[in-house]
């Protein structure tokens, strides 16, 4: 079953799923909409229900999931407010479409991956984990948020203009600070999305999140 709605205050498509796989809550980059990312998560979880977000803010006509000042340079005011309506999003979410809202596990990229990482900073109990490709830091959180339930996956480019490694690091050390158990990947490359690096987080996906006696 796909629906796709504009109700919960975010234009979005869920799939359904089985109830032994976690739902993929889906976040694409700057430009993007709730399509982009539908084939990214039926790769990555084959069998996981999907839920896929279009940002509500527009930069020069490009979706994006909260506003920046400059490129890296976030508006945090908009960032904080946006974080708690998509934490709302995924609480009404669940709800509606019947999904254990302990097993949401976030699938971001670039824009998408930074709500993601703003979510786990502020609100760490609205994901059991996330899948971040190509993150910056959101913010630096004032208080120690206690992420030990979360697990968590990076992404990153060796060579990407727009993160440079200290930033990925930075990130690194803020979640495992909290105590959130992350694994990290590094590409080669740049900001773009590669199929390297999906096989990595595919293989860490049902390694991290295959329930014990949940079959296949
Ligand atoms: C983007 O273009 O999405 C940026 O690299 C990340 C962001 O602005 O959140």
């Amino acid at each position: 079953m796909t629906t796709t709605s504009r109700d919960l205050g975010f234009v979005h498509r869920f799939v359904a799923g089985s109830a032994a796989a976690p739902t993929l809550l889906l976040l694409h980059g700057t430009g993007g909409n709730e399509t982009d990312l539908l084939s990214l998560g039926q790769e990555l979880y084959p069998g996981a229900a999907l839920l896929s977000p279009r940002g509500r803010v527009l930069e020069r006509g490009m979706p994006r999931f909260f506003r920046r000042l400059a490129e890296g340079v976030f508006d945090q005011e908009d960032l904080a407010r946006r974080t708690d309506e998509l934490v709302g999003f995924i609480r009404d979410a669940a709800v509606e479409y019947r999904v254990d809202p302990t097993r949401v596990v976030a699938v971001g990229y670039s824009n998408g991956a930074n709500i993601a990482a703003s979510v786990l900073l502020r609100q760490p109990i609205a994901l059991a984990g996330a899948v971040l490709f190509h993150p910056m830091v959101p913010f630096e959180p004032e208080q120690r948020p206690d992420m030990r339930d979360a697990r968590i996956f990076i992404s990153a480019g060796k060579s990407d203009p727009m993160v440079p490694q200290r930033l990925t690091q930075r990130l690194i050390e803020l979640l495992q600070d909290g105590g959130a158990r992350v694994a990290v990947h590094w590409e080669p490359g740049g900001h773009e999305l590669v199929a390297g690096e999906v096989a990595a987080a595919r293989l860490w996906l049902q390694e991290a999140f295959t329930q014990q006696g949940a079959g296949s």
